[in-house]
């Protein structure tokens, strides 16, 4: 695979980056996945849009422009000849020599790493026609969820406590009520109207939430922004997701509890057949 590093298109075997770089020990660094379909970029605009916001609130300079971003995406699709997947993009802010809990001075470099990853028939995950289970657990993360950092290391904890119980996902629980999922954002259908928690920072602001969104409104589809609880969501008609890369998932589990039939609900159904149609 040939990956991008500070300017460079280089095998992966030769990017390398420093062990003092502020990424690796503070884990300060921000990121972003676009999907790529049929070698297409998805929602690159957001994307990128959000990439200038989280930098900005972290006070982090990478003087790239957006028409850079872009030749660096489109150089890397097809140098890997990637079809479906995506690419992931990373900046950290920089190799920062000793350790220290302040940030280095104006005019370190940042570390600016992106790579393509293949996802073959990534629009067919056979998880989409079954549905996918989610347990919930208390939402330890820190107050900024709207800024996309790489301390996910919560988020890791939550699948795992997932996988560990034998389902594919966790929902965060705070205060009583869902924030999000453990990397995507969720959503109820209840008689239906599709709820979803308002943005704010208890949440990142995905991407994919405001499309698809937007989407439903225009098929005519009532949507509440509000947060609901877990009581809530089991009562609830259909559930699902919205991520970069898994679309629209639905939800058929809850702590144990079936949805509806148990199986994929109309809502969740149709939501990803249009995001997937207006994507191809
Ligand atoms: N995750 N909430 C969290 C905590 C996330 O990590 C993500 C994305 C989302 C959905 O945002 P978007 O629609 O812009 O992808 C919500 C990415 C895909 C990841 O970490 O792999």
């Amino acid at each position: 695979r040939i990956v991008y590093l500070n300017g460079e298109y280089l095998p992966e075997e030769e990017a390398q980056v420093s062990i003092f770089d502020r990424g690796f020990v503070m884990g300060d660094a921000v990121y972003e996945v676009t999907s790529v379909l049929g070698g297409k970029l998805l929602e690159f605009e957001g994307h990128m849009t959000r990439l200038e916001r989280s930098l900005r609130e972290l006070e982090m300079v990478c003087e790239i422009s957006r028409e850079e971003w872009l030749a660096i995406h489109r150089e890397l699709l097809k140098r890997n000849e990637l079809v479906d997947g995506g690419i992931y993009l990373q900046v950290t802010r920089g190799n920062a020599g000793d350790r220290d809990f302040h940030y280095p001075p104006a005019g370190t470099p940042p570390t600016v790493v992106l790579y393509t990853q293949s996802k073959p028939g990534l629009a067919n995950d056979p998880k989409a026609e079954k549905g996918i289970r989610v347990i919930s657990v208390p939402d330890l993360r820190w107050h900024r969820r709207d800024i996309k950092t790489v301390q996910l290391l919560y988020a890791s904890m939550a699948k795992m406590a997932a996988e560990k119980a034998g389902k594919e996902d966790a929902w965060f629980v705070e205060d009583g009520f869902v924030t999000e999922g453990s990397s995507n954002n969720c959503y109820i259908v209840k008689d239906g109207k599709i709820i979803t928690r308002q943005l704010s920072n208890d949440i990142l602001h995905g991407i994919t939430r405001a499309s698809v969104l937007k989407m439903a409104a225009e098929a005519q589809m009532e949507v509440v922004e509000r947060p609901f609880t877990i009581a809530e969501a089991q009562a609830a008609d259909e559930a699902f997701y919205t991520s970069a890369s898994a679309f629209v998932m639905p939800i058929v589990e809850v702590d144990g509890v079936e949805l509806g039939t148990g199986k994929p609900g109309p809502v969740s159904k149709r939501l990803r057949e249009i995001y997937l149609e207006e994507s191809a």
